[in-house]
C-alpha cells in the first residue's frame, strides 16, 4: 500500500511499475477545507475497485479530483492513466484520456430523449458503444428510446447514466453510489451490467454506501476514513473481517 508508482525511466520498475490507473499522494482541498489528504492507490486494468468509506470521507471528491471536475478546487499530487497525465488536465481533456465519471445525481439532460441523452455524448470524440449496442446491455432503453431522459424511474436513469459514459470511448467508469434509492431486483439487473462491462475489459471504480453489494462485485477495495486510506486489498478480505467492516463500514 502507499508505494509510489514509478514515473522515471531509469528506475527498479519491476517493483514499482504504474498501474493502469495510478493516484499518488493526491491532495484535495475546497477553499480552506482539506478534505482528501494524500492518498495513494492503484486500480488495475480491467478490475473492478470499491472504493468505500462512511458518509464524509471523502469518496465523492476522490472521484471527483480523478475527472478533474472543477470541484474540490485545488488538487494536488499525480493522477495517471494509462501513461497519460490526468493530473495536468481539465474535465475535458481528462474525459478524452477515457475518464467516464456517472455522479450520484445521474444527470439527465432535461428535455432530451434517451437516445437524444445518448446522441449528446456521442458528439465528443472518441465514440464509444454504438446506440445499438447500449440498447442490447439495456434493454429498457431501448424501449424507453423516446421518453424524456427526467421522466424515467430511477433505476432506468442509472442505466441511462451508465450507457451515456459507454457512448464515449472510455476506459475506466467512475460510478458514485449507483445502487442509491433502487429496489434490490434493480440493483441485480446493474450489477448484471456491471459484470458485462468488465467483460469488455473496462475497468470500474464503485462507490457504494451498499458496502456489501459493491464488496461482492469487486475485485479490491480501497477504505477511506477522514480522506486518508485506511484499507487496500483484496475486496473478500474486508468481506471476511467483520472488525474492519464495523469500524470503517459500519456494517
Ligand atoms: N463543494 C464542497 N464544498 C465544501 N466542502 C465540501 C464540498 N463537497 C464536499 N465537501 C466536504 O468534503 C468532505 C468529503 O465529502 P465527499 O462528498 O467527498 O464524501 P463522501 O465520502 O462522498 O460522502 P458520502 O458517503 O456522504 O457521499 C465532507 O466533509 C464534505 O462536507
Ligand atoms: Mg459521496
Amino acid at each position: 500500500m502507499n508505494v509510489k508508482p514509478d514515473f522515471s525511466k531509469n528506475a527498479n520498475m519491476a517493483a514499482t511499475a504504474p498501474a493502469f490507473l495510478s493516484i499518488y499522494d493526491m491532495h484535495a482541498y475546497y477553499g480552506e477545507s482539506y478534505i482528501v489528504q494524500g492518498i495513494s492507490f492503484n486500480v488495475h486494468e480491467g478490475e473492478i475497485l470499491a472504493l468505500l468509506g462512511r458518509n464524509g470521507a471523502g469518496k465523492t471528491s476522490t472521484l471527483r479530483a480523478v475527472a478533474r471536475m472543477d470541484a474540490p478546487q485545488a488538487t494536488y499530487g499525480e493522477i495517471w492513466l494509462d501513461h497519460q497525465p490526468l493530473h495536468k488536465m481539465k474535465s475535458h481533456q481528462a474525459a478524452r484520456a477515457g475518464i467516464g465519471l456517472v455522479p450520484e445525481d445521474r444527470s439527465i439532460i432535461p428535455g432530451l430523449s434517451v437516445e437524444e441523452n445518448l446522441q449528446l455524448a456521442q458528439i465528443a470524440e472518441p465514440v464509444g458503444w454504438s446506440i445499438d449496442r447500449l440498447y442490447d446491455l439495456f434493454p429498457r432503453l431501448g424501449e424507453r428510446r423516446k421518453q424524456e431522459g427526467v421522466t424515467l424511474s430511477g433505476g432506468e436513469q442509472q442505466m441511462l447514466a451508465i450507457a451515456r459514459a459507454l457512448a464515449r470511448d472510455i476506459k475506466v467508469l467512475l460510478l458514485d453510489e449507483p445502487y442509491e434509492g433502487l429496489a434490490p431486483v434493480i440493483v441485480d439487473e446493474i450489477e448484471k451490467t456491471l459484470i458485462h462491462i468488465k467483460e469488455q475489459g473496462i475497468t470500474t471504480v464503485i462507490v457504494e454506501q451498499n458496502a456489501v453489494r459493491a464488496l461482492e462485485l469487486a475485485d479490491r477495495s480501497v477504505i477511506l476514513d477522514t480522506g486518508s486510506i485506511v484499507f487496500d486489498g483484496s475486496a473478500a478480505e474486508v468481506l471476511e473481517n467483520a472488525e474492519l467492516r464495523a469500524e470503517y463500514l459500519a456494517i
